[in-house]
């Protein structure tokens, strides 16, 4: 008897401790947005959910997906948060994410869903954000610049060393602008404008909105970066104005991904109906996070650079959402400009 009330109380406390375990699970998560924006809201995911343990790291989306694939194996990383959708695409189709349906699908926006639909659900949109630059007004003028309007203006000898953008083989905002040009100008015309936008080009960058932080502090004066990146600097208080580029630019589908494989699944679905919550999106914009949410019911920052007022290009998330794309952008752009890049 009593050997068996022991054993009951062993079985007992091993299946509480195992499910405690469960229950007190981890999150190991890759988020490619802004640092700031990840800690924030890492910080009040773990408030709603103190069962959770998250651990984040910030990579920039193109870092976030090559190491994605080098885990294929032995997968480390449970969700993919933010960062813009190509590269959450290129991971979709080489099926290194999972397909997941959440029940709060329908609350989002079309573009949003339709991220989804095109990857049988192995992604899934939470905010989109238009492509532009931001420069450092104190120093156009004190440079007697005349002000960058259109991507054409930003070949202007008079900008050589003036201008930054990050690498696009690390960051998802580089990769977003080579394929917004080569969806303008046509592949060989967009490599003939990067050579000479390369000469004006003082350093590219790891992250995507790196270029514009260097312009607030007046280490630059021109940032290509999302218009949102740009905005966050201004309402800051920095001297940077937004500008959207006169020919049309592309846009960013910032996305989400469950990565196949997760160890920590149940916590990395709770994450994901989470972030598609109208509550936690309309938490973005108190890290100035100016992007549009996915949610139709989030918040919409008053300083949101709002998509009507733009001249946007009919970005081809498919197209350039796929891997040999990726590969022979990134090739062709690492042997002619990269190579000469300082
Ligand atoms: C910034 C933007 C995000 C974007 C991200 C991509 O953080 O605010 O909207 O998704 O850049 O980062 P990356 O470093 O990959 O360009």
């Amino acid at each position: 008897m009593r050997y068996s009330s022991l054993a009951a109380v062993l079985v007992l406390s091993s299946s509480t401790l195992s499910f405690s375990a469960y229950a007190a699970g981890n999150l190991n998560m890759i988020c490619s947005a802004d640092v700031v924006v990840c800690e924030q809201m890492t910080r009040i995911f773990s408030q709603s959910h103190p069962d959770i343990k998250v651990s984040m790291v910030r990579l920039s989306a193109g870092e976030a997906y090559a190491r994605i694939r080098s885990e294929a194996r032995n997968p480390r990383t449970d969700i993919w948060w933010a960062g813009t959708g190509d590269p959450h695409m290129q991971a979709a189709e080489e099926g290194l994410s999972q397909p997941y349906k959440s029940p709060l699908l329908d609350q989002q926006q079309d573009w949003a869903k339709k991220q989804a639909e095109i990857s049988n659900y192995r992604t899934v949109g939470i905010y989109a954000g238009a492509l532009g630059w931001g420069y450092n007004t104190k120093l156009l003028a004190d440079k007697k610049l005349k002000e960058p309007k259109c991507w054409a203006d930003l070949l202007d000898p008079a900008f050589k060393g003036e201008i930054q953008i990050a690498n696009p083989n690390s960051s998802g905002t580089a990769y977003n602008t080579l394929a917004t040009l080569v969806q303008i100008m046509g592949e060989d015309k967009a490599f003939d404008y990067l050579k000479k936008l390369n000469a004006n080009i003082s350093q590219y960058t790891k992250s995507g909105s790196a270029p514009v932080k260097a312009a607030a502090r007046g280490e630059t004066t021109i940032g290509i970066v999302f218009m949102h990146d740009a905005v966050a600097m201004q309402v800051d208080g920095f001297p940077i104005k937004s500008v959207a580029p006169c020919e049309g630019t592309g846009y960013e589908i910032g996305s989400m991904s469950i990565i196949k494989g997760a160890r920590n699944l149940a916590s990395a679905k709770i994450w994901y109906d989470w972030a598609l919550s109208a509550e936690a999106q309309s938490h973005m914009k108190e890290a100035k996070s100016f992007q549009l949410p996915s949610n139709r019911s989030a918040e919409i920052s008053e300083y949101a650079p709002r998509f009507e007022n733009i001249k946007l290009i009919d970005y081809d998330f498919k197209t350039y959402g796929d891997s040999a794309k990726r590969k022979a952008l990134l090739g062709r752009w690492d042997k002619e400009i990269g190579s000469s890049a300082q």
